[in-house]
This record gives C-alpha cells, structure tokens and sequence, in this order.
C-alpha cells in the first residue's frame, strides 16, 4: 500500500515514527499535549497541528505565555474568526494569485477563499490553503513523549482542487531553551505545489506588559533580509523583488528596529495591503554561500521585547520570512488565561490591534505563478522525487539588562 511506501521513505529521514516512541500520554483536559526542557514547557493541539502555549520566565522570574491561541482545543474549530492561531498552513501557505496555477501545461484551479468581487464571488486568491486548508484539520499524533511530538496528516488527491495526495510529518521539539520544527511532506501521487510554516503569534511579554498592550516596541532584526516580495492591494505578488532601503519603513536589515518606529512614514500606510498601516510582508533571506543555517549567530530573525526581556532568534533553512503585525486584530479575540493582565481596565483581556507579531519561516510566497524567480524546485514536489523539508529552530534567552 502507498502509504507503507511512504512510511518507509520518512523512516530513510530517521523521524521519530518508530513504535518505541509512541505516545506516552494523552493530552489534558483541555486537549493540550505538553512536551518540556529545561527553559520551556509548551503545549500543542491536534487542530492544525497548533502550538497552543508557550511557557518561560521573563527577566523578573515570572512565568508567561507568549503565544496567541485559545484557552483550550475544541474552541479552535468553533471561533469563526480563525486567526490560523499558531497551526501549520498547507499545503500551501501564503496566497495563491486568482487560486489557480500550471504544472507541466495543465491548468489547476484550487478554493478561493479571500478578497471576494463581483467578478469572483468566492474570492480573488487562496489563502493558506483555502477554506479546508490543514488547519482547519486535526492531525494524527503518532509519537509524543516528555521533550517531542509529532503529528502527521494524508490530505487525499482533489482536497480544495490540489493535485496528488501529500502525506506530511510535523515534528516539535524542546531542548534547552530551543523550539525545533521539522517538516516533511511527500506528494505521492502527483506533482503538486508544497509550501508549509508555522503560523505562531507571538507578544514576548504574555499580554501582561503594564505600559502598553501592543508589540510595537518589540524590536526586529532580519539582518540577511534587503529584499521583499512586492505585491499589489490585497497582498498578491507582483512579481518585483524590491529593495529595502536604509532608513525606509521596511529596513529590519540594517540595524534592529522597533516594530512601531515607522508606522508614522507614509510609506507604512498600504504596505500592508489597501488602507493598511504596517507590516504583512514577504522578506527574502540573502545568506552568503555557503552556509550553515544553524550555526551560532546566522539566525534569520531576532525579536527582543525590552519590557519582559525575553528574546527569541530564528534559525531556519528557509529562504523567506513573513511578518505580519497583527493590524487585523481590533479586540475581539480573548487572551487565554494564562495570559493578559486581570483586573485592569486600561487593558481589557482581549488582543488589540497590534498586539502580537506573526512571523512566518517558508519559501518565497507565490513563487509557483512566478516561474521567473526560478524556485519550482523548491516548491513543486511529485512522486519519486525529494521530499518537502522545512527546518527550524527558535532559540531562545533572557536579557538580564533590558529595561523598558
Ligand atoms: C520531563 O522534562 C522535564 C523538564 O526537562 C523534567 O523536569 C521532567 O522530570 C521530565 N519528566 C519525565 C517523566 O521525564
Ligand atoms: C473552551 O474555551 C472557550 C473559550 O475560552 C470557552 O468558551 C469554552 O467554555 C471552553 N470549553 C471547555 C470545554 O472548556
Ligand atoms: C478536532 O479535535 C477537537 C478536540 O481536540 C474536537 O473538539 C473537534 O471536534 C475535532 N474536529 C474534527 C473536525 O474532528
Ligand atoms: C474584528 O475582527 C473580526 C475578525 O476579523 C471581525 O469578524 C469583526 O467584524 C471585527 N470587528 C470590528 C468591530 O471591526
Ligand atoms: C482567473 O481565473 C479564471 C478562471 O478561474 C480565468 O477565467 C481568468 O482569466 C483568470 N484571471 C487572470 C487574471 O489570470
Ligand atoms: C509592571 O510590571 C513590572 C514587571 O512585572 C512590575 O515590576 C511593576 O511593578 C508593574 N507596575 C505596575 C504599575 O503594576
Ligand atoms: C481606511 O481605514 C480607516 C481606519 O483605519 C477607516 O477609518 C477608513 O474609512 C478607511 N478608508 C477606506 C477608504 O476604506
Ligand atoms: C539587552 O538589552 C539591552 C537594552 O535593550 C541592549 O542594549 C543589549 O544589547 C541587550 N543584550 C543582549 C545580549 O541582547
Ligand atoms: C516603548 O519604546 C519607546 C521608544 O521607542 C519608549 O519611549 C517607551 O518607554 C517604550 N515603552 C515600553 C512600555 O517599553
């Protein structure tokens, strides 16, 4: 059977899929599966293989939380605001132009799912996989111990109008300090478009910074990042790589910088797409050649809160990096509690506009209706040939000399 087939390939990439590794425990009663080291605990949710906390001490030994999500699993399938709360986007994450694309001549139409028109009633793209897209799906946990989970889902051939069936593996793991992803997916039948991330939201303080409610004085730094993605009013590729220049509202490049310290340019108003001040940007990440991507300091992105004083640097093996500043956000999703400020009516238990920073590890965004940039290797995958790999790993510290 196929799936035996591609067992045996994912076993060739040693994931921890061996019996002897199988589930230790379930989740808790809130469907929360909790692996932990030394540093960090975090919990995970079968719903699109989500993370759903993420537990450290800030510079004054108090505990916070520092992802967005829900306070407990079944809620991620029943909240129709469906921010995509820290899940796996797929099989293709980011949009997809007009939902269609060509492989070797033929013509795939796939779910639109955002910016509808009169002209296109359902909508004028696919985001993050259309309506069904991984997570709106709950995975398979096939091995979950103290430090490691892992989840796996088969999407079937014809699934929101992508070819082939994709068998995928998604592997967390805590080591001191450190959040590892891998990520694996097989097409097994057809040559179809693969492109995942982990769609986690982050605010370095827990919600809980006394000062201010938002992220925007987390400070950014994507230091092989000179480059983005350009894209039209609902966010769409244009196809131009644009520069990033010194100074300008998308410089994270040439020194760390706070989110908020450009909003006021001109420039940041629709750089978010139509009438939108901030960030929802497809950065390139330009490494000299060759490279090790774990290599101490080679991280892709740093953020730093100066009020908790933690600090996270992303190491990755992808080539792009999207950073979205939460402008959708307007205060209608609750923190959980674990999070958040209680008793203080100057910040209301709910996300504000700006309150937290996705940042999103993938490949560039669209590349597959933009065969100029030359990326079909590593975005188109079919039967017989490599695998889908995304690697990361989130390292994170305290900064004992922060202040805010
Ligand atoms: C799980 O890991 C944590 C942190 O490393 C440790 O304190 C705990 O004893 C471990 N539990 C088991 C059952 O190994
Ligand atoms: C799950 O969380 C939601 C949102 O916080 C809450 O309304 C609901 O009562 C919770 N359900 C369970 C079973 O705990
Ligand atoms: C997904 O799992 C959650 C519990 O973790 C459950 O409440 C929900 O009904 C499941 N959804 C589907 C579509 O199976
Ligand atoms: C807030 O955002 C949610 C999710 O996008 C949306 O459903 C809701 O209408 C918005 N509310 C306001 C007051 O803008
Ligand atoms: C978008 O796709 C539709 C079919 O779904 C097609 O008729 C139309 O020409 C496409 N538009 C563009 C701009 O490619
Ligand atoms: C704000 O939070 C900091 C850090 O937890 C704490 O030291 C300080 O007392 C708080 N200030 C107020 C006004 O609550
Ligand atoms: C632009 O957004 C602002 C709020 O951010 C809103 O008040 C205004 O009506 C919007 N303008 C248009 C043309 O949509
Ligand atoms: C710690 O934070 C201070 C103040 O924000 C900053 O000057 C310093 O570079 C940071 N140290 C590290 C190791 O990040
Ligand atoms: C935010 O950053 C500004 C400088 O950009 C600083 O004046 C302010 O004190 C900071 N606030 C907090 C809560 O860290």
């Amino acid at each position: 059977m196929r799936l035996n087939t591609t067992l045996a390939a994912l076993g060739a990439l040693s994931l921890p899929i061996a019996s002897a590794d199988y589930a230790t425990s379930g989740p808790d009663k809130d469907g929360l599966y909790w692996i932990y080291s030394e540093g960090l605990s975090a919990a995970f949710i079968t719903y699109g293989a989500s993370i759903s906390r993420l537990l450290i001490n800030d510079q004054y030994g108090i505990q916070r939380d520092i992802v967005g999500g829900w306070d407990n699993a079944s809620y991620y399938g029943i909240d129709q605001q469906h921010p995509h709360f820290g899940g796996v986007p797929g099989r293709y994450a980011n949009r997809i132009q007009n939902s269609s694309f060509v492989i070797d001549g033929e013509t795939y139409h796939v779910d639109p799912n955002e910016n509808p028109t009169a002209a296109a009633p359902l909508g004028a793209d696919t985001l993050h996989g259309g309506h069904d897209g991984w997570d709106y799906r709950n995975f398979t946990v096939v091995s979950h111990t103290n430090d490691s989970i892992t989840f796996s889902i088969v999407d079937p051939d014809g699934k929101e109008g992508f070819p082939g069936e994709v068998v995928s593996y998604i592997t967390y793991t805590l080591r001191d300090y450190t959040w590892d992803f891998k990520m694996v997916a097989l097409a097994t039948t057809k040559k179809t478009p693969i492109m995942l991330s982990s769609h986690t939201y982050w605010n370095l303080d827990g919600f809980a910074n006394n000062e201010t409610n938002t992220a925007l004085n987390h400070t950014l730094y994507l230091p092989h990042s000179g480059q983005r993605v350009g894209v039209d009013n609902i966010l769409i590729p244009t196809g131009d790589i644009l520069a990033n220049k010194q100074g300008s509202v998308n410089d994270f490049w040439s020194a760390p910088k706070q989110i908020g310290a450009s909003l006021n340019d001109p420039e940041a108003l629709n750089n978010c797409g139509f009438n939108c001040t901030g960030y929802d940007n497809c950065w390139l990440v330009n490494r000299e050649e060759p490279y090790n991507w774990r290599d101490e300091g080679n991280f892709v992105a740093r953020l730093q809160s100066p009020w908790s004083g933690i600090q996270v640097e992303v190491y990755t093996d992808q080539e792009a990096f999207q950073v979205y500043s939460c402008n959708g956000q307007n205060g209608t999703v609750a923190l959980k509690k674990t999070q958040g400020l209680f008793d203080n009516s100057d910040f209301p238990r709910t996300i504000p506009k700006y309150g937290c920073l996705v940042m999103e590890v993938e490949d560039w965004i669209d590349a597959i209706n933009n065969p100029e940039w030359g990326r079909a290797d590593k975005q188109i995958f079919g039967p017989g040939g490599d695998p889908y790999v995304l690697q990361a790993s989130y390292v994170f510290s305290i900064n004992t000399t922060a202040t805010s």
